[in-house]
């Protein structure tokens, strides 16, 4: 493939859709549209009813497993909110089964890695050789573009989204054995690499290779099967100084954008917490970077000089307002993009357990008709 062209939706994939009627994927290369598309992070989930139904016969892995839940729950949520994309229904974690790591979702707790990764060996015993075992989220993603191949009422694509973690974020939950506060197994790893002599001094690095090998040919799969963007989630970059990210996290998340973006499409790369990691971040070379609430979306696209499509960035826990100041903060964040092309709406972050479902339909409803 042509690694070169700067624009990635140029060389689509013989599969892709085409992008010009897509106001979601248009918005991702910077390109003028309608109006702005919006969709929601974790859109698919716990506070929504008819998730919770599915969720009540089948534990979340199994969700994920079976294509054809999977691609109902991903349909379902995309319809019930009319929002411009559908995320596929997957998790993060899921190529941690074939690389050899086994783990588990323990409610009330989240992922549990149950042997994390501390040395050197185990980080060479991981493979890398069986990324065709996830190729039930291709026969997924499958699904749902067949079921938004037709064009919507308004003649508009709905776009689909893959999506991959990114090293660093991957890393962490294989080292820390699940969430964590300080990153210190990880951080401890990361800081061997730089220490000739150390007996560990090779795990960081081979782990990210060895991340990247696998990831690369997941987001394959998911673009075959006709993801027309790639969002990698770096959600724990934000941990990280602006050295340590650029040491010992930067190379890798560059190498797999540019591969990512060699298969011919365009990725967004979102993490919470990266005011200040936000100019670093832009050189991974990301067509579009996910803002989360904490930043001022007009200050911070100014501060990266236009040059990168941005997603976001209304608080997930505003849904939780009444639906005056929620439409108050959407639009708010509409008039800082000022209609310049090239802005997605989204949270900062997720949506969480409890929030009104109403209250993400009616956002949805402000960002459609809103004219700037
Ligand atoms: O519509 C969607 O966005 C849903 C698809 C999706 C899930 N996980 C399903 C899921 C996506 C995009 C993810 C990504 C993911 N998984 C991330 C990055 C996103 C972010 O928030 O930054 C992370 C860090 C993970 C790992 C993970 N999975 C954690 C930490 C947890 C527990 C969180 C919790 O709230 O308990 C999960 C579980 C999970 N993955 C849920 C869903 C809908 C909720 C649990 C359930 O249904 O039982």
């Amino acid at each position: 493939m042509n690694q070169t062209a700067s624009s990635p939706a140029s060389m689509t994939s013989g599969n892709a859709q085409d992008p010009q009627g897509s106001r979601f994927v248009r918005a991702c290369l910077r390109r003028p549209v309608d109006r702005t598309p919006v969709w929601f992070l974790r859109q698919a989930g716990r506070y929504m009813p008819e998730y919770m139904a599915v969720r009540k016969h089948h534990t979340l892995l199994d969700i994920c497993r079976t294509p054809e839940i999977a691609a109902e729950v991903t349909i379902t949520a995309a319809e019930r909110l009319e929002v411009d994309a559908a995320i596929i229904f997957a998790d993060l974690l899921l190529p941690f089964t074939p690389m050899g790591l086994d783990f588990e979702f323990v409610a009330g707790e989240g992922p549990v890695v149950h042997q994390p990764i501390r040395s050197l060996v185990q980080v060479q015993a991981l493979r890398t050789d069986r990324a065709e075992e996830l190729s039930y989220v291709a026969r997924a993603i499958e699904q749902v573009t067949a079921h938004f191949s037709p064009p919507r009422a308004d003649g508009d694509q709905l776009g689909i989204i893959g999506f991959i973690g990114a090293p660093f974020t991957l890393a962490s939950y294989m080292i820390e054995g699940g969430s964590s506060r300080n990153y210190v197994e990880s951080k401890r790893l990361m800081y061997a690499s730089a220490e000739p002599g150390h007996p560990d001094s090779a795990a960081w690095p081979l782990l990210q290779e060895k991340l990247l090998t696998v990831l690369v040919a997941y987001a394959s799969q998911q673009v075959e099967a006709g993801a027309d963007v790639i969002q990698i989630f770096d959600s724990w970059a934000g941990a990280l100084s602006i050295p340590d990210y650029t040491q010992f996290c930067l190379p890798a998340t560059t190498e797999l954008v540019r591969r990512v973006q060699a298969l011919g499409v365009p990725v967004i790369y979102f993490g919470v917490d990266t005011a200040s990691l936000l100019p670093t971040m832009r050189r991974t070379g990301a067509d579009v970077l996910g803002l989360d609430w904490r930043v001022d979306l007009a200050q911070a696209w100014r501060g990266l000089d236009y040059a990168v499509a941005v997603q976001g960035n209304l608080d997930p826990i505003a849904l939780f307002a009444s639906q005056d100041l929620l439409r108050t903060r959407t639009e708010e964040i509409l008039r800082a993009a000022a209609g310049r092309p090239g802005h997605i709406f989204n949270l900062g972050h997720g949506i969480v357990p409890g929030t009104p479902v109403e209250n993400v339909i009616e956002v949805a409803r402000i960002v459609r008709e809103f004219r700037a």
